[in-house]
């Protein structure tokens, strides 16, 4: 398709459902967001969707429209919400459980978050150690679980009078688990749901009951979940778009806006260490070291893919990189991230950054997770389907093609995020080219 060709955008017309695994600290975070918004008490500030503008044409055309009238978002009016969790609080309460707002805030939301209870779990405490719960399915096998979610979400998209719906992953972080050959293709892992197969998690049955139920999946966390062949299979089949994975937040949103400035100006890199210490239930579950370990593959791959050693062995070559994660109760939410990078320069002369961020976790996701669900809707309407990497902005770990790297700079993730709206609206892709001011 030519760049000038106009693609089909159905219509935001009626109810988006948004279905979020997990009603914990970030999907509280994020419904008691869109709802403070709706009311007015609030601004929707760090999402592109709602902020963000896109320049169009030429510099000299001053066409700068907003992102949300550009493209044909749904409204957040028009959102509603629903949820599955293994503990059976709902929306004011695990609000204030997860501490991350102001109790006058989440008092003033009380009625809206009130009427969000979740629904009951597919969860087995092998995947997620440090957690049990008793707002749980249980079926004779994982096919029968998948098949409750399935009938959840039609029931789900009936009883709220939903035109369309997408599932964000903000449940907690699974084991590590590798891909092996139940995840290859859509009929060998539809037999090990039969089986109970030990090797399908969890959220690759959320992520199967999505794509059977033709609805548009995120996931917001390092577990592989649609990242297999079955899955990316059965999704590009049923002509439905899906990305990953984990939220691109805190230190590594950090680390993909400043290792591109070291490449950039050919510096070169001894080490870079990062330590964070984090007291939420994100940061109990990340200290059970499998959880850890996936957590940690999904971070450690950032900067090996900006800095491409093998091309700049002179710059890059065996820098050592290591990433910690502490629970520590007393900061909840509020995490504290350090960063010492050990750069050098001209004639090999060693400097240092240091960086000590002090963020807000879930403040910093939950913009992220209105995006993705907004975007993904869009997509659903565009008619794209399979791996969506122009979504890649929003992840630590950006699901690609098979073989294909992934591109971390989140510059240039945001070109291309840009660049695929303006694509879809048959406007002309920018290149920064420029010469034609010129001539
Ligand atoms: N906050 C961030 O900046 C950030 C960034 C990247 C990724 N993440 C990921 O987002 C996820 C959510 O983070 P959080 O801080 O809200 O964690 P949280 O622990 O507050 O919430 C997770 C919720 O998921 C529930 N849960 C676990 N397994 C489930 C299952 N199988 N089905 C349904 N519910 C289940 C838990 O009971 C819990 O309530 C985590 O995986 C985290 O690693 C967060």
């Amino acid at each position: 398709m030519s760049d000038k060709e106009l693609v089909d955008i159905a219509p935001a017309k009626g109810k988006l459902g948004i279905l979020l695994v997990g009603l914990g600290a970030v999907s509280t975070t994020f419904v008691a967001g869109v709802e403070a918004i709706r009311k007015g008490i609030a601004k929707p500030i760090g999402s592109l969707t709602q902020m963000g503008t896109i320049r169009l044409g030429k510099r000299t055309e001053n066409r700068v429209p907003m992102i949300k009238e550009f493209v044909p978002l749904a409204d957040l009016n028009d959102i509603v919400f629903g949820a599955w969790d293994i503990f059976s609080d709902s929306g004011y309460l695990a609000a204030q459980k997860a501490g991350v707002l102001e109790k006058s805030l989440v008092e003033d939301l009380r009625e809206q978050l009130e009427a969000l209870k979740p629904m009951s779990a597919v969860f087995e405490q092998n995947y997620v150690k440090r957690l049990t719960g008793t707002n749980t399915k249980s079926g004779k096998n994982k096919m029968e679980l998948a098949e409750q979610l399935i009938e959840d979400i039609a029931r789900f998209k009936k009883e709220k009078g939903c035109e369309r719906l997408v599932m964000i992953w903000c449940a907690s972080t699974e084991i590590f688990i590798a891909e092996s050959e139940v995840h290859q293709t859509i009929e060998a892992f539809e037999k090990g749901l039969y089986d109970s197969d030990s090797r399908i998690a969890p959220s690759m049955i959320y992520g199967y009951a999505a794509l059977k139920s033709g609805v548009p999946f995120a996931n917001g966390a390092p577990n592989l979940t649609v990242d297999i062949p079955a899955l990316t299979q059965l999704a590009t089949q049923n002509r439905v778009p899906i990305c990953g994975k984990d939220f691109k937040t805190g230190q590594t949103w950090m680390k993909t806006i400043l290792a591109p400035g070291l490449k950039a100006r050919m510096l070169g890199l001894d080490g870079w260490y990062s330590t964070n210490i984090l007291g939420n239930r994100d940061g109990e579950v990340l200290d059970d070291p499998e959880s850890f370990k996936t957590k940690e593959e999904s971070k450690l791959s950032v900067l090996e893919h900006i800095l491409q050693p093998e091309i700049y062995p002179d710059l890059y070559k065996d820098f050592s990189h290591v990433v910690r994660i502490n629970y520590y109760p007393p900061r909840g939410d509020n995490k504290e991230g350090w960063d010492n990078i050990d750069i050098f320069g001209w004639l090999g002369y060693k400097m240092q950054i240091k960086i000590d961020f002090l963020c807000r976790d879930s403040i910093l996701a939950a913009p992220l997770v209105l995006d993705l669900a907004l975007f993904l809707d869009l997509a659903k309407r565009a008619d794209l389907r399979g791996v969506q990497e122009w979504l890649s902005f929003y992840f630590k770990s950006p699901q690609t093609a098979p073989g294909l790297y992934p591109e971390h700079d989140l510059f240039i993730q945001l070109v291309k995020l840009k660049n695929t709206l303006r694509h879809l609206k048959g406007e002309e892709l920018i290149t920064h080219l420029g010469r034609d001011y010129y001539e």
